[in-house]
Order: C-alpha cells, then structure tokens, then sequence
C-alpha cells in the first residue's frame, strides 16, 4: 500500500528538484518582439509570456503595443512586459536584450509571392537591424520577416556596415519544418511530436527543401506521393494565405514556430548541449552564400553547422534547383543596402 503511493511521490520531489535547479530556468533573459501587435507577435508574444525560460519581454511595434503590453502583463508568469510604440521608443525597446525576434512588416495576400513583399519589408528590417546593432549589438537575432531569402542579406549587410558582427542573425525557418513533421506525420500515422524532417535551402518556393530521406523516424514514400508532398510543404504558406481569403498569411503557426525556435536559442544560450534547430544563416557550404541546414545552437550562437548530409538523388536536384534563385533573392538584399 505504501509502496504504491511512494514511488509517485519521489518522482514529484525529484521532478520538482531538477525543474528548480535545471539550467533552462536559470538565467535572466530579455527578449524583445519586434511588429508585437501583429498576426504573428500577439500570439508570439503570448507563448514567450507563458514560458518560464523569458524574464523580461519588450515588445515594439508602430501601434497599438501598450494595449497588447497591458493585456499580457495580467498574467500571472515571471515574465515582466513592456510596451513600446513608435520611432522614439525603438532603441530603449533594444536594449539589453539578448533574443530579437522580428515579425514586423506586411504579410501575403493571395496571388502574391513572397518576394512581392519587398519593397516594403526591405526597410522596415533594415531599420530594425540598424536598431539592433546600436542597442544589442550581441543578441541573437530571428528574422521572421518576408521574403526571408533577402531579409536575412539586408539585416547582416546593414551589420557589416555598422562594424557588428553578423553571425548571430538567423532566418526563421521553423514553420516549414513545423509543417513537414505535421504532414508526414499525417500520412504516416505517427504522433507528429516525434518526427523530425530536416528542411534545408531557404524560405519561398522552391528554396524550401524538405529532406524526407533523413527524417527521423525513417520513412519512405513511392516517388510520386514524395514528390506531392515535397509540394505541399513548399507551398504551405499559400495553402493559408489562400484559406485566409486576403486576411493574411500564416500567423498561428508561425507563433508557434518562432516560439520553438526562440525557445532552443534561449535553451542553447543558457548552457543546454545538443539544441538543434534549422535556419537561415550565412553558408559557405552551396554557391548560395546565405542557406539553411540543421545547426547546433549555443551560448555565441551557431557552434556547429551540420551541414546539408547525404541527399537522396531526388533531394540533390531541388537544391541544385533552388540554388539560382537563392543567389538572386541574396543579390537583391545586399544591393538593397547598398543603395541606401
Ligand atoms: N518566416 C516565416 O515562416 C513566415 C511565416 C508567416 C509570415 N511571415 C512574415 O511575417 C511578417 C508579419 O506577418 P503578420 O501576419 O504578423 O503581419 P501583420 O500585418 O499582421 O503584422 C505585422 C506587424 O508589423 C508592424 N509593423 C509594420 N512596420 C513596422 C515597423 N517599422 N516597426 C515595427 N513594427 C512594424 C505592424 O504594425 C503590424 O503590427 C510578414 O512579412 C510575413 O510575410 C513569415
């Protein structure tokens, strides 16, 4: 009778034991959402509120965060929340922060492309950038803003040209990620919290490269179901902005997966070994000088590159495939820079 009641019980205490002494939950971190009061930084900001790993959240936009501030604020985790709105609030809304995650900018309505979006959103990251590299030159940045493939270029051109160090800007790509482990999952039959497929290349199109022959667990598709899915991921993005009817693009499941991502940066920056997540860096590994492959993450940010591994036949073509336009997509955010 005791017995069976015990042994609860000390999983309880040593559960407990290891929750307060795990380095996850040890260190101070502030992290700030940039574009707060948008369909992707409500719900962002939310699941950085609800996390025990976030001490301090800053969040910006150009409107309406003192009311999004407030509403979070009443929440009864750690984390202490600040509004910031407009221009002059930018840069004390940067400081001290270790994590930047931006989602500011216009999203996609149905017909565009990602790259459509660039007049507008070129700009708004180059600013943020700017911002970021006089306020927390050291924190890590994650650039959830469209189209990905350039933003990335122009946020670590306007670091080069301010003399900061631009290795720690990643390209948010969790959310293809995200979608192929639900999709395999879905036609596999398995508990999607278990795969993992890595995707590699960029974040549009046909950059986006899921690698199905490495996903974990193992699973094979006859080519022509391969192929459909391997679309579906790469157009996933459109699948909702085309659901959503002109009200916008992904925004749930993009707050969820700039969480994920947020999280493994903070687990990573707080000593934890093995954090693996893809994303969006600087690359010497393709002629694509800018590329995702799946990289251990920690304290000073990418520690290893794993690098792109062994390619299926079929998975060789499409980044061969993606390779001009990754280039292209590069040129253009660098030239946007440049002409500034
Ligand atoms: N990386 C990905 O996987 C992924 C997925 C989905 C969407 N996105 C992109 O994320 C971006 C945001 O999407 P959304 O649905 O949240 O759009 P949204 O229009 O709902 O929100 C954008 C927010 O940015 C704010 N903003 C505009 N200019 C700003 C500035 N200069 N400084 C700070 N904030 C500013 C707006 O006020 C708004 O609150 C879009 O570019 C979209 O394409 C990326």
């Amino acid at each position: 009778m005791f017995s069976r009641l015990a042994k609860p019980q000390t999983a309880n205490v040593l559960g407990q034991l290891v929750k307060n002494f795990s380095t996850t939950n040890a260190a101070n971190r502030k992290v700030a959402v940039m574009g707060a009061s948008g369909g992707i930084g409500q719900p962002l900001s939310l699941l950085l509120k609800n996390s025990p790993l976030v001490t301090e959240l800053s969040l910006y936009d150009i409107v309406h965060t003192p009311g999004v501030a407030a509403d979070l604020s009443h929440i009864n985790s750690p984390a202490k929340v600040t509004g910031f709105v407009g221009p002059d609030q930018l840069a004390d809304s940067l400081k001290g922060c270790e994590v930047v995650v931006i989602p500011a900018g216009v999203p996609r309505k149905p017909g565009m492309t990602r790259d459509d979006l660039f007049n507008t959103n070129a700009s708004i990251v180059a600013n943020l950038a700017k911002a970021c590299a006089e306020n927390c030159p050291n924190a890590m940045i994650c650039i959830i803003s469209n189209p990905v493939n350039s933003t990335v270029p122009i946020a670590s051109e306007v670091y080069k040209k301010a003399g900061v160090d631009a290795s720690r800007i990643f390209g948010v790509t969790t959310l293809d990620i995200v979608r192929a482990n639900a999709f395999v999952a879905e036609l596999k039959g398995l508990d999607p919290m278990s795969v993992n497929v890595p995707v590699i290349g960029g974040h549009a199109g046909i950059t986006i490269i899921p690698l199905i022959s490495q996903a974990s667990p193992s699973v094979e598709f006859p080519a022509d179901q391969l192929k459909a899915l391997t679309e579906r991921i790469q157009d996933a993005g459109t699948e909702v902005v085309k659901a959503k009817a002109g009200a916008g693009s992904a925004t749930l499941s993009m707050a969820f997966a700039g969480a994920r991502f947020a999280f493994s940066m903070i687990k990573a920056m707080n000593g934890e070994q093995g954090v693996v997540e893809c994303a969006y860096v600087k690359s010497d590994l393709t002629e694509a000088t800018y590329f995702s492959t799946p990289l251990v993450l920690g304290p000073n940010g990418i520690e290893k590159n794993l690098g792109l591994g062994k390619l299926s036949a079929y998975e060789a073509t499409l980044v061969e495939n993606a390779i001009a336009e990754l280039k292209g997509s590069i040129k253009k955010g660098e030239n946007f820079v440049a002409n500034m």
